[in-house]
């Protein structure tokens, strides 16, 4: 018997039906089809349309999909974490939503914010308290409602992002599985490259900051894109190196999808070839905290029991971080119908 980590025992994603195609974006500001897919890899994204629907809505249709798959009743859960930048409301946190959505009572529940790494900061917080003992069964959400902050006149943000959400359930594995290692870091002083400038306690919402379009994602993209590639990169090689693992060694890289380019290049710094890289970005933009469980959920039924995977992500903060963990079940067991 090994020592008593935290294992993915199950995972699910969900996405709206609504797709925003590259064509459409043409028309609605100066770019181009062939702009966005080669400088991003993004064909389409898709966006939650209805009044009243927020992110807690794409975190209820994940969560509910994967209490179903593995027949977990919600009263079994302890604690469910949201990662989210775009969280119903400023309070209170998203993960109370989506568990009083669910049916989730005897659990505690809340948000985190590291933008597009939150969905790994989350499970490393949640790995914790499955470590120790203290609990068995812990989901961790990774959702965003991006086009709730996505300022459509800007050709700049637009045509990056999109709407997505998965959950995955954590157990405690005593036979070797699950996360075995990881490594998070914070550059604070990245603040500046990639924020949302009002509607927090230093800029609240005004007249003018709304006149200013103030409340929507501000990033420098050349300035983000220098940092993200080095740093994704750096932290995957990282864990590599700590855990004596070649590339031979890796089944999966997983990594945020926030542009091809830097997904090729961290492959590449890994010595990764293309066909052990989850890759999706087409179809669904940057999900900010989507991104990874929604590609966990898409290549589940390839997912092998012992795969060593690697998770990887950069986001603003600036956060990045990476982990290492041996995949815990055959995943066409749950195979999509
Ligand atoms: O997920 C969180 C972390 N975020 C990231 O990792 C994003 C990192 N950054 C990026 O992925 C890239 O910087 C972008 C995709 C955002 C932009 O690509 P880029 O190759 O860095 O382009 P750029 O910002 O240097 O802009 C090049 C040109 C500019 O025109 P000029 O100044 O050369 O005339 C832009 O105005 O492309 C122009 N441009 C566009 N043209 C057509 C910017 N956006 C568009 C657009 N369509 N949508």
């Amino acid at each position: 018997m090994s020592k008593r980590r935290a294992a993915i025992t199950g995972v699910h994603g969900w996405a709206p039906d609504y797709i925003l195609t590259n064509k459409e974006l043409e028309k609605m500001v100066d770019t181009t089809d062939e702009w966005i897919t080669t400088r991003t890899g993004i064909k389409e994204r898709h966006i939650l349309k209805g009044e009243g629907k927020g992110t807690s809505d794409i975190g209820t249709e994940a969560v509910k999909g994967l209490l179903k798959k593995t027949g977990t009743s919600p009263d079994e859960i302890d604690l469910l974490i949201c990662a989210t930048v775009t969280p119903d409301m400023a309070y209170p946190a998203t993960a109370n939503i989506i568990s009083d959505k669910v049916g989730i009572k005897n659990a505690f529940s809340f948000d985190i914010n590291a933008a597009c790494s939150g969905f790994l900061y989350s499970l490393v917080t949640a790995s914790q308290f499955i470590e120790t003992g203290k609990y068995k069964k812990v989901i961790v959400v990774g959702a965003d409602k991006m086009s709730a902050v996505v300022d459509y006149t800007d050709r700049t943000t637009c045509v990056l992002f999109g709407d997505a959400g998965g959950a995955v359930l954590l157990e405690p594995s005593e036979d070797g599985y699950g996360i075995i290692d990881s490594r998070l870091y914070t550059d604070g002083s990245g603040r500046v490259h990639l924020h949302q400038k009002a509607g927090g306690s230093v800029k609240p919402a005004s007249h003018e900051t709304v006149d200013n379009r103030e409340h929507f994602v501000y990033q420098e993209g050349q300035a983000v894109f220098k940092f993200a590639v080095t740093k994704m990169a750096d932290v995957s090689v990282e864990i590599m190196e700590r855990n004596n693992l070649t590339s031979d060694d890796i089944a999966w890289l997983v990594p945020h999808q926030a542009n091809l380019r830097i997904i090729e290049s961290t492959a590449r710094r890994m010595g990764l070839d293309k066909s052990k890289v989850m890759i999706n970005i087409q179809k669904y933009g940057n999900t900010t905290n989507g991104t990874i469980p929604m590609c966990l959920y898409e290549w589940e039924d390839r997912l092998k029991k012992g795969d060593n995977i690697v998770l990887a992500a950069f986001g603003g903060g600036f956060t990045w971080g990476s982990i290492y963990l041996k995949w815990a079940y055959d995943g066409d067991k749950f195979a999509k119908k």
